[in-house]
C-alpha cells in the first residue's frame, strides 16, 4: 500500500520506518527541511540528532529509497496514496487546551491538495497524533469544506513509549482503530495485516471518538498510577520508620491484577505526553461542565514531585543551596532518550537557580547538546550561564557541595564509590530515582543520602533523622488553578 506519514518526530519516524519494513511504500513528509535532509543521509548520527531510538537508524538505512522515502513536498506524493497518517506535534496551550496549530495547518494543506487530485480512489485520513476527542470529526469537516471526495477519517492513537519506540511499533500491545465505515476499517486491516488476528496483540475496532478517549484515558491512568506511588508509597517510606520502599513495591504489585509499571518512584513523570494529555483531558471535561478534582490532584502531585526533593533537602536535611555548587546528573525525562520535554531536570534547574546556587555542573549521556541548544540557552536567561556541561559524571561531581540524580540512567548505579573518591564528606546526595544500591556504604563514610521513597540518612549522625521544621508540611502540592 502507499502510505504518507505527516510529521516525522518521535512518533512519525518510527511509525514510517516500521511500516516500510512490512513492505509498504512509505512517504514520510515534514515541513522541517533540515530534519528531512538529515534523515535522507541514512547516517545514524544525523538521524539520531532528531530521534534517538534503539534500532531506528538501522531500519531507516535499510529501507531508505527502497520502501521508505523522505520529502518536504507532500504534493509530490499524494497521487495514489491509500492512507495518510497525521503525526504532527500537539503541544499544550497555557490554559491546558491543545495547541492544534500544526495539526490544522497540515490538515488544511492536505485538503487543498486532495481536492485537486486526479485519481479519486478512496483515501483514509488517520489521526495518530494525540488530539482532543472530536478531532476526527473536525478533520472530516476540514476536508468537506475544501470539497475533498471519497475519503474517510479515522483515529488510530499511538501507545509507544520513548526509548522503546521501535519495539512499541513492531510489537504493540494493542491496535485501536476508530472509523465510521466498514470500507475504511478494511483498508486499515490491510495496512495492519500483521497485527490482525495476532495471538498477543489486541486489535480493537470502534468509533473515532472512543479511540480518541482511549488514548487520554490510557495516559491519565498511567500518570495516576505513578502519582499513587510517588504520592502515597514513597511518602510512607520517607516519613514512617522502618518501611522499605523496594519491599513495599514487591508486596503490593504481587497482586496479579496489578503490574509493577509506575511503582518505580521518581522525581516526577516527565515527557511530552503525560502532562499535556492530563491537562487537555481536564480542559475537555471542564468545558463539558464536569468536575475534574481527581485529575487535578494527580496533575498537581506530579508537578510538585519534580521539586519536592529540593524542599526536603532544605527542610529535612537543612541544606542551604545559596552560593553552593551542585552536580546535576541526568537531564532527559527518562533513560535512553535525549528528549527533555517536561523533564524533571527543567524544574530542578529552575528551583536551584531561584535558590541562588553559584553553579550547576551537569552531565547526561545523551541530552547535553539538546539542553544547551533548546532549554538552557544563556541568551534567553543569563542565569543559565551558571550551568556547565561535563563529559563524565565524575567530572560533573568534582568540586561540588551536593549532587542531584534526576534521570534513571543505568550508569549512575555505580556512583556511590565514585562520589567517595571524588568529593569529601560532609556532602549531600539527593537521589530522585533510587539509583544507588550501595547507599549504606556512602552513609557509613559520612555522606548524607536523601532518596525519594526513603528517609534522610545522615552520615555523621549515624542515620538518624533530623526533625522537620515546625509548621512546614512537606509533600503538599500547591492546588492547580483551572
Ligand atoms: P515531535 O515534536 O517529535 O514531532 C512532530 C513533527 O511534526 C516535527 O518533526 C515537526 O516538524 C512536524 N510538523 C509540525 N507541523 C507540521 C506540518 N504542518 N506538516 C508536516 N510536519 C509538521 O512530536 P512527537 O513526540 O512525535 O508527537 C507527535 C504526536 O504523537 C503528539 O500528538 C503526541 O502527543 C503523540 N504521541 C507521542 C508519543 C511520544 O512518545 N513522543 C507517544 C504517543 C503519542
Ligand atoms: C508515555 C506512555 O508510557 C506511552 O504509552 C504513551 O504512548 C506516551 O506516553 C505518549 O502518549 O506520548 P513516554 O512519555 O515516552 O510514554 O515514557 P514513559 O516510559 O511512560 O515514562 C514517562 C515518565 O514516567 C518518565 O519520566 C519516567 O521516568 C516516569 N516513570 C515511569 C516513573 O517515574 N515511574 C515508573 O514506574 C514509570
Amino acid at each position: 500500500m502507499k502510505i504518507v506519514v505527516i510529521g516525522t518526530g518521535y512518533v512519525g519516524l518510527p511509525h514510517a520506518a516500521v511500516l516500510s519494513e512490512y513492505g509498504h511504500e512509505v512517504y514520510a513528509y515534514d515541513i522541517d527541511a533540515t530534519r528531512i535532509a538529515a534523515y535522507q543521509t541514512g547516517e545514524a548520527d544525523d538521524i539520531e540528532r532528531y530521534v534517538n531510538e534503539p534500532g531506528l537508524a538501522d531500519i531507516v538505512a535499510e529501507n531508505l529509497n527502497r520502501y521508505l522515502f523522505f520529502t518536504t513536498d507532500i504534493s509530490d506524493v499524494i497521487e495514489g496514496a491509500d492512507v495518510f497518517f497525521f503525526c504532527t506535534n500537539t503541544p499544550p496551550n497555557r490554559d491546558g487546551s491543545t495547541d492544534m496549530t500544526n495539526y490544522l495547518a497540515a490538515a488544511n494543506h492536505l485538503a487543498g491538495l486532495l481536492a485537486a487530485r486526479r485519481n479519486k480512489q478512496r483515501v483514509v485520513l488517520v489521526n495518530k497524533s494525540t488530539v482532543p476527542i472530536g478531532t476526527a470529526r473536525l478533520l472530516e469537516e476540514v476536508m468537506q469544506e475544501q470539497g475533498v471526495e471519497n475519503f474517510g477519517v479515522a483515529s488510530n492513537p499511538e501507545f509507544l513509549a520513548q526509548g522503546s519506540a521501535v519495539e512499541g511499533s513492531r510489537r504493540p500491545d494493542r491496535i485501536v482503530i476508530g472509523a465510521d465505515t466498514l470500507e475504511d476499517m478494511q483498508i486499515l486491516r490491510r495496512l495492519y495485516s500483521q497485527f490482525v488476528n495476532h495471538v498477543r496483540i489486541r486489535y480493537l475496532e470502534t468509533t473515532p471518538e472512543t479511540a480518541e478517549a482511549i488514548k487520554y484515558m490510557s495516559n491519565t491512568l498511567l500518570l495516576t498510577y505513578i502519582s499513587f506511588w510517588n504520592g502515597v508509597g514513597a511518602r510512607l517510606a520517607e516519613a514512617l520508620p522502618n518501611i522499605r520502599m523496594e519491599d513495599l513495591k514487591i508486596g503490593v504489585t504481587s497482586d496479579a491484577r496489578i503490574s509493577t509499571w509506575g511503582s518505580y518512584v521518581s522525581n516526577g513523570a516527565g515527557g511530552s505526553c503525560f502532562g499535556k494529555d492530563i491537562q487537555s483531558l481536564i480542559y475537555q471535561l471542564n468545558r463539558a461542565g464536569r468536575s475534574t478534582d481527581l485529575l487535578q490532584a494527580v496533575y498537581g502531585i506530579n508537578e510538585y514531585q519534580k521539586t519536592y526533593l529540593i524542599d526536603r533537602a532544605i527542610h529535612e536535611a537543612r541544606f542551604s543551596f545559596n552560593q553552593k555548587t551542585v552536580a546535576l546528573l541526568g537531564l532527559s525525562f527518562k533513560k535512553r532518550t535525549n528528549d527533555m520535554r517536561d523533564s524533571a531536570a527543567l524544574r530542578v534547574v529552575e528551583s536551584l537557580l531561584a535558590r541562588g546556587v553559584r553553579a550547576i555542573r551537569a552531565y547526561d549521556p545523551l541530552a547535553m547538546e539538546e539542553a544547551q541548544r533548546n532549554w538552557f540557552n544563556p541568551e534567553k536567561n543569563h542565569l543559565f550561564e551558571r550551568i556547565t556541561y561535563h563529559e563524565t559524571a565524575v567530572e560533573a561531581i568534582r568540586g561540588t557541595d551536593a549532587l542531584y540524580i534526576s534521570t534513571d540512567w543505568e550508569e549512575f548505579r555505580g556512583l556511590a564509590r565514585t562520589i567517595q573518591t571524588t568529593v569529601k564528606a560532609p556532602y549531600l546526595v539527593i537521589d530522585g530515582r533510587r539509583m544507588l544500591p550501595d547507599f549504606d556504604m556512602l552513609v557509613a563514610a559520612g555522606y548524607d543520602y536523601l532518596p525519594v521513597g526513603g528517609a534522610l540518612l545522615q552520615g555523621r549522625a549515624g542515620g538518624d533523622r533530623l526533625p522537620s521544621e515546625n509548621g512546614h508540611e512537606i509533600g503538599k502540592p500547591a492546588p492547580v488553578a483551572r
